[in-house]
């Protein structure tokens, strides 16, 4: 579990002092994987480096499995270290030593011994699919594979908390789902902690089941990612989480509305994605509904469909139409209406 209170980062230098972090509020649960998504400069791996310890905060308080280690000495800091896994976006591998010896090596520091480390380290390529390259070098390796040797290293002194900074960044997106499938599957198996750092929206969606959207220094929006991916509060969330595709602009329907007519966006979430609310509606209303862009997606484990619909009828039964909608559970917003 990671609880960080009111945490500030502010960055001296000799022309002006830079406030990173301002006020950084998280909790995260033990075994929860929490995706923090925010632009360049948003303050995510300063975050990082003050959860990870690298970096000092300026004030507010990080505890980690219940321990303080904003008040930690510098020799109790380092055994609260071990409990952190990182894994980067460049892998930082040494490139003068095997894949085996790479993921040998926080184990070498921490002086266990030669057959305990054979087999932790076999067990860890096993995990991520590396056995076979056991005794390549990470030159030899594709991104994919180095960042699996990467994660094998994080793991390797059996941390409770992974925190992956932008760990998928430098992969192509096919490599990045088998990446982030790897995490997952890490995650269930051994119930680790996970903080995810990502500007890619893909990753939240993929493997995060909470979310805060991070923009200077702040974060201005949290909650279950399914909440924040339907209905996204601040202007940040929407740029990051709204279905490009699908053109919600007031402007484009205005001028294709046909006369007595809502566009609504609803969504289709979970369960309820399967029952036929558009037919009932045309029965039961008697109204005609042209649907005019969807989709469906699955999104922290949830099937989220979405369609954009133009309800045609008298000003009342568009009405009855959407508040049948709304009392059956979907989530429904007006596009627009020339009503
Ligand atoms: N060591 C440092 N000294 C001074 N300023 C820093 C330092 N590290 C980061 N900053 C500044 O703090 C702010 C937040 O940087 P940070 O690296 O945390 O952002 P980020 O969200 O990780 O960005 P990116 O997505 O580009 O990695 C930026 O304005 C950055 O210039
Ligand atoms: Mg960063």
């Amino acid at each position: 579990m990671i609880i960080v209170k009111d945490l500030v980062k502010i960055y001296k230098s000799k022309d002006k002092d830079i406030c990173a972090l301002d006020g950084v509020c998280l909790e995260i649960p033990k075994g929860q994987i929490f995706g923090v998504i925010g632009l360049s400069g948003a303050g995510k791996s300063s975050l990082v480096r003050c959860i990870s310890s690298i970096e000092k905060p300026t004030s507010g308080e990080i505890l980690i499995g219940g321990k303080n280690i904003s008040k930690l000495s510098e020799k109790k800091l380092r055994t609260a270290r071990k409990n952190i896994g990182m894994v980067f976006q460049h892998f930082n591998l040494l490139m003068n030593r095997t894949v085996f010896e790479n993921i040998a090596f926080p184990l070498e520091i921490h002086h266990i011994s030669r057959s305990e480390i054979t087999s932790r380290v076999d067990e860890l390529l096993e995990l991520v699919g590396l056995t076979d390259k056991k005794n390549s070098y990470p030159a030899t390796l594709s991104g994919g594979q180095k960042q699996r040797v990467g994660i094998a290293r994080s793991l390797a002194i059996r941390p409770e908390i992974l925190i992956c900074d932008e760990a998928t960044s430098a992969l192509d997106p096919l490599t990045t789902h088998s990446i982030l499938s790897l995490l997952k599957e890490i995650n269930k198996k051994i119930q680790l902690t996970m903080l995810v750092i990502t500007h890619e929206m893909s990753v939240i969606k993929d493997i995060c089941e909470r979310v805060a959207v991070m923009e200077s220094g702040k974060i201005i929006e949290e909650g279950n990612v399914t909440d924040v991916f339907v209905k996204p509060k601040t202007a940040l969330a929407k740029s990051f989480f709204e279905d490009k595709n699908l053109l919600l602009s007031h402007d484009i329907y205005s001028g294709i509305l046909t006369g007595n007519s809502y566009v609504v966006k609803v969504n289709f979430i979970g369960d309820n994605s399967v029952d036929p609310y558009i037919s009932n509606a045309i029965k039961k209303f008697d109204v005609d509904i042209a649907i005019l862009a969807g989709n469906i997606q699955q999104v922290a484990g949830t099937i989220i469909g979405t369609l954009i619909i133009e309800i045609r009828g008298s000003g009342e039964k568009i009405k009855d139409t959407t508040s049948y909608f709304t009392s059956e559970g979907l989530l429904m917003e007006v596009v627009a209406n020339d009503i």
